[in-house]
């Protein structure tokens, strides 16, 4: 996700923004810049790429002067390219500005702007806030950013500065990261506490709707009234190595905790106005009709999501879907053809079983439909239409919040897909988009409720030779997704069954005391699970439930019960994985291995 450093001061500007973009590394980026003020006169260096071609450059011709902003991005509008990167300067090239988030209603924007006679030369929604701010500005930088920020919509973010006022640094935060750090000698505000642990120990913590007015010797914060309001100075604990995980132990479990708020982005994105709008990154009604066949592929947890993907549209929108693995699909496509929609998933888009089927089908005249994490990615580029995720950089090895925003990618394309081919009205649609919007609460509420049960859940199972996971219909999806999480970090054997097919040769696998996950969210199926539980308990299995905890039965047959809020069955799994994935954390813990990169395994496999 996108870093943000500022710094206003008696020094230069440039050596403590580069050191605290550099802290910022972690959180991923595809590009980086810089803009610093010296005489009035503005300078920007962007670079495509590593931190260090940035630094190359500014090594052969440094930026003087003792205010700047600092970025690095990772790309959600437009491709990593020098152009998209941040800082965007107005036309006239006094205004720099540096963004963190997402401004929902760029486009309207944008296109007011152009009729007032401005110009822009990327993709990204960021650069029209620095036209923006322009449009407003009189006489004051601060006048301008509050009138602007009052028509963004979205999450944003916000380091400012002027030529005009080179004396004056604004920041603004709203639903992304903003902290101040406070220097002897001035300001540094930045997206996250690491940025400035070289620089101060003191530090002031932005509420929603701040915004903020530095000078060397002073600091104004206004709240999101326009009131003059104080903010607490705190001293930072965190040493660099927590800091950079922020707080959390792993970057896995600090993932699976992002999850709420990457879920509401994702949404956010999917929509125009709160109204389902995949705009170009669909197909037209005429497009959606025309397909004969659709096929859904991709590799480990981005395939289980796709299987989710399937039943999402064939429920929805009526069509039927064959899932298959890449590495599979590629040596046999009989089917594919000009008339056959093939829709891809990929977190990186650069798994190069995924790349090499889509590359066959293509060859064949198929369309690609890609769903991804990773802008300008390989997958990315070579797809007809990309749908992206927005779960932000995933460090960790095993994928966890890239497959939820991958499950929602799936239900607003299935639900695209109803609409323009008949099989949903627009109100229905909307019914489906608010359930999806609750699911952000919902999976927060779950994560900040269940505590130490993993841990000790963790300790029971993680001497097992083998863990199994049953479930029917979408909950067996769940369940293959939470074996596999849990087989690639703690490297227990874990081996997802449909709950009937056990009992046809599997069974025999059930000792005393093998742990037997359970998924159980589907109201229809709730005592066809129950009578399979009973069939391992019969056996000596260690029965452990995910679900509804008021149910009699399920606790009658579980040992013990993970309790879950229930949703709607199709959105189930987007609850559901979420304790699978904390138990697979907690074991690995538990085991001491590496969570975040464990053996054998890379983040992008891009060998077939
Ligand atoms: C599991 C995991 C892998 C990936 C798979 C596909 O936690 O991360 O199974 O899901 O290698 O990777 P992408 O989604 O990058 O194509």
């Amino acid at each position: 996700m996108c870093g943000i450093v500022g710094y206003i001061g008696s020094k230069n500007a440039q050596e403590p923004i580069l050191e605290g973009l550099t802290k910022l590394e972690y959180r991923g980026y595809d590009s980086a810049g810089i803009s610093v003020i010296n005489h009035q006169q503005l300078r920007t260096v962007k670079k495509v790429g590593k931190l260090n071609f940035l630094k190359n450059s500014l090594q052969q011709s440094p930026l003087e002067g003792k205010i700047g902003i600092g970025h690095t991005r990772w790309a959600t509008h437009g491709i990593p390219s020098d152009v998209n990167s941040h800082p965007h300067l107005n036309n006239k090239g006094t205004i720099s500005v540096v963004h963190n988030g997402i401004i929902e209603n760029f486009l309207p924007l944008k296109e007011f702007l152009i009729k007032k006679g401005y110009e822009f030369l990327s993709d990204t929604d960021s650069e029209v806030i620095a036209n923006l701010i322009d449009y407003y500005y009189e006489d004051s930088i601060e006048s301008a950013v509050k009138n602007a920020v009052r028509d963004l919509e979205g999450a944003y973010a916000l380091a400012v500065i002027t030529t005009e006022e080179p004396d004056t640094l604004i920041g603004v935060r709203h639903e992304s990261p903003l902290v101040i750090g406070l220097l002897d000698d001035g300001f540094m505000p930045a997206s996250d506490i690491p940025a400035l642990l070289a620089y101060t120990e003191k530090v002031k913590y932005l509420e929603n709707g701040d915004i903020v007015v530095m000078t060397k010797n002073s600091i104004d914060i206004y709240d999101s009234e326009n009131k003059k309001v104080e903010r607490e100075t705190k001293k930072i604990e965190w040493d660099l190595e927590s800091a950079s995980k922020e707080g959390f132990d792993h970057f896995m479990i600090k993932e699976i905790y992002e999850q709420p708020k990457v879920i509401k982005d994702a949404i956010r994105r999917k929509c125009v106005d709160g109204v389902l709008n995949l705009g170009d990154n669909t197909f037209s009604k005429e497009e959606w009709n025309s397909f004969e066949s659709i096929y859904i592929t991709a590799c480990g947890t981005a395939f289980h999501a796709g299987e989710v993907g399937k039943i999402a549209i064939e429920t929805w929108a009526k069509k039927q879907v064959q899932t298959e693995i890449a590495s599979e699909l590629k040596y046999y496509q009989p089917f594919i053809d000009e008339k056959t929609l093939l829709i891809v998933v990929s977190q990186s888009g650069e798994t190069g079983d995924t790349l090499a089927a889509m590359r066959e089908a293509k060859k064949k005249g198929a369309k690609v439909l890609a769903i991804t994490n990773v802008v300008g990615s390989s997958i990315a580029r070579e797809a007809d239409k990309v749908l992206y995720c927005y779960a932000g950089p995933e460090i960790s090895v095993a994928s966890t919040k890239a497959y939820t925003t991958q499950l929602i990618a799936l239900y607003a394309l299935a639900l695209d897909m109803a609409k323009k081919l008949g099989a949903m009205d627009e109100e229905k649609v909307q019914n489906w988009i608010a359930k999806m919007n609750n699911l952000s609460s919902t999976v927060e509420e779950l994560l900040d409720s269940q505590g130490e049960r993993y841990k000790k859940l963790a300790d029971h199972i993680k001497d097992s030779k083998s863990i199994f996971f049953l479930g029917r219909g979408i909950d067996y999806l769940s369940a293959k997704e939470g074996a596999l999480k849990l087989k690639e970090i703690s490297y227990i054997n874990s081996v997802a069954f449909p709950s009937g097919e056990l009992k046809h040769g599997s069974i025999a696998l059930i000792e005393d005391g093998t742990p037997v996950i359970n998924i159980i969210t589907q109201s229809n199926l709730v005592d066809k699970a129950i009578s399979n539980i009973k069939e391992v308990k019969a056996r000596g299995a260690f029965t452990v439930a995910i679900g509804d905890n008021n149910n009699d039965g399920i606790k009658e047959v579980s040992d013990v019960v993970i309790p879950i809020p229930l949703v709607d069955d199709i959105l189930a799994p987007v609850i559901s994985v979420l304790p699978q994935q904390l138990l697979a954390y907690e074991t690995s813990v538990a085991i001491g291995n590496d969570v975040d990169k464990p053996r054998n395994l890379a983040k992008a496999v891009t060998v077939e």
